[in-house]
């Protein structure tokens, strides 16, 4: 056995609970970083920070794809092998991971030999078990999709939706995946567990195909003569891997390289491979957007089946954003770049706009005026107004010293931070951080009611303006605490600022009373400055 100095030996580990294991769809590697994909980032990063937050410990998959014919084409284009196109892109996507400080526990790519491995061993597996045949293929094909379409694709008028690019007539022979096979297995389970996909009309929608549709048969190959910027597939070195049999395996291949019991148990791996760690599999919640949730929700559970795996257990789909109005279009010049958004307005103005804006289901909209509006109100004039007059009149009137603790605002205070911890735990974010906002108006209006400039003026009061101040300064560390998990550092900065040294990062610390008497604040300094331009 390999050892460390100073390590505990595996078997004297702690055994953890185990982790809440959520993952993100993984990106194309060739796509530019949008509002949509730092929009999906930046709830799966709320979530589980919120979960660690309260107390579970989370493990946050993230990560690209990299394989198919787009990329392939990209490379040759540019006239790079596929492998330096994809990792000078891969170093692109990273950096967007750091500025958005996701805290990922992985990034997985789907060129790395530990995915591919447990890829082929998947196809190895299944192929030995009678999940796939082999048949030709007559029809219509979108390059651009990577897909074979039917007539059932067509539009009324005939013509294929345009997002499918140039479709042409296709003769081939392939490898498929008995899917057909499932589909009553699929409908019953969906039926039997209604928290299984949401949101519930996505559910429906799911459902509502199931059964009126008869489900294709999926081709998981493609001709190596064509394509071969895939997984060889093992069975057969003539085909490719086709590129969402691959991509979906990330969410397993990664507990797999980690020595997940779970997984490897179910891929026939040997036993020393194995950690006693908790297993991550099976996941707590895939989050991805609408247009892929047939993927997740059709495709994905029938692989788990056939390979004796557990099924995730939420499929979270979230909707489109548009800008304007309209469709989010690098050819139209319609988009917005959350690398600029970040670099005018910061990260946190960035992560509060997109989480209170849209709620994880409908589609939204992004509208500059509509995020200036949000700033100036929410941020500026409501939480960073509040912090900055709480800290600006202790320090006036009481040196900055902490006085006695008071109990005017806790039952508030307490009434929010447990309406959060329900819905954190539900993953409602948007409704959390309405929940937030009502102490922080709250709390501003308990500057107006108490008035403590005017106690200040009157001797006499000297013990309603304590009152009033310690209120108001607990007030706002309870509020850094609520916010960690989506303004990570205006949290932190509101901690620094009241003078504390430790994170604001657990949740059980919005009790009331955190501040004491007789504790020194720092120095205020503005969280969010209006901007009038
Ligand atoms: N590579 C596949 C996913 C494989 S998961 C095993 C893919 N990649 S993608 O780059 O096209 O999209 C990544 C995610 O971004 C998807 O969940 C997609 O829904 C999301 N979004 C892409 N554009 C979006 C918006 N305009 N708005 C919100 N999310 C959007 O699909």
């Amino acid at each position: 056995m390999s050892s460390c100095q100073g390590c505990a030996p595996r078997s004297q580990l702690p055994r953890m609970s185990k982790p809440f294991y959520l993952t993100t769809a993984i990106d194309y590697v060739n796509g530019v970083p949008h509002l949509g994909h730092a929009y999906e980032k930046i709830i799966a990063d709320v979530i589980a920070r919120a979960r660690r937050s309260l107390g579970q410990p989370a493990y946050f998959l993230t990560g690209l794809d990299e394989h198919g014919q787009k990329i392939q084409q990209a490379a040759a284009a540019e006239g790079k092998t596929a492998r330096a196109y994809c990792d000078e892109l891969a170093g692109v996507w990273r950096a967007f991971v750091e500025k958005l400080e996701l805290t990922n526990d992985d990034f997985v790519r789907t060129t790395e030999s530990r995915h591919q491995q447990v890829v082929q061993s998947i196809l190895t597996k299944l192929h030995a078990e009678g999940h796939f045949y082999q048949a030709i293929y007559e029809g219509f094909y979108s390059a651009k999709e990577e897909t074979f379409l039917t007539e059932k694709d067509r539009r009324p008028d005939g013509s294929f939706d345009p997002a499918y690019g140039e479709v042409i007539r296709l003769k081939e022979e392939n490898y498929y995946f008995r899917l057909k096979d499932h589909q009553q297995w699929l409908i019953s389970y969906i039926e039997q567990n209604p928290s299984f996909i949401q949101p519930e009309h996505r559910r429906n929608d799911v459902l509502g195909f199931l059964k009126h549709d008869v489900l294709e048969d999926l081709c998981i190959t493609r001709p190596a003569a064509r394509l071969n910027w895939g997984i060889p597939f093992p069975v057969d070195r003539d085909y490719v891997t086709y590129v969402w049999f691959d991509a979906l395996v990330n969410y397993i291949s990664v507990p797999a390289a980690h020595g997940d019991a779970v997984v490897l148990k179910a891929l026939g791996s040997q036993p020393s491979t194995l950690n006693d760690q908790p297993s991550l599999w099976p996941a707590d919640l895939h989050i991805l957007g609408k247009d892929i949730l047939k993927f997740h929700a059709v495709y994905w559970p029938i692989m788990l089946k056939a390979m004796g795996l557990p099924l995730p257990k939420q499929i979270l789909a979230h909707g489109w954003w548009q800008k304007d109005g309209q469709k989010i279009s690098k050819s139209t010049g319609n988009v917005v770049d959350p690398l600029a958004v970040i670099g005018e307005w910061g990260l946190d103005a960035f992560r509060f706009y997109v989480v209170r804006e849209l709620d994880i289901g409908p589609d939204g909209n992004w509208t500059d005026a509509g995020f200036r509006e949000r700033y100036n109100s929410a941020l500026a004039d409501g939480l960073g107004n509040l912090l900055n007059r709480s800290l600006s009149m202790l320090r006036r009137y009481r040196n900055g010293v902490v006085p006695p603790q008071s109990n005017v605002l806790a039952p508030e205070a307490e009434k929010v931070a447990s309406e959060t911890r329900t819905l954190l735990e539900q993953n409602r974010l948007q409704a959390a951080l309405l929940s937030i906002w009502s102490l922080v108006t709250r709390a501003n209006q308990y500057v107006e009611q108490t008035a403590p400039f005017k106690l200040a003026k009157d001797p006499t009061k000297s013990a309603q303006l304590d009152e009033a101040l310690y209120n108001l300064v607990e007030v706002c560390r309870v509020l850094a605490v609520l916010l960690w998990s989506f303004l990570p550092g205006t949290a932190s900065k509101i901690y620094a600022q009241l003078g504390l040294k430790e994170a604001p990062d657990t949740f059980s610390a919005a009790r009331w009373g955190g501040l004491t008497a007789g504790h020194a604040i720092g120095l205020p300094a503005a969280l969010f400055p209006k901007r009038e331009d």
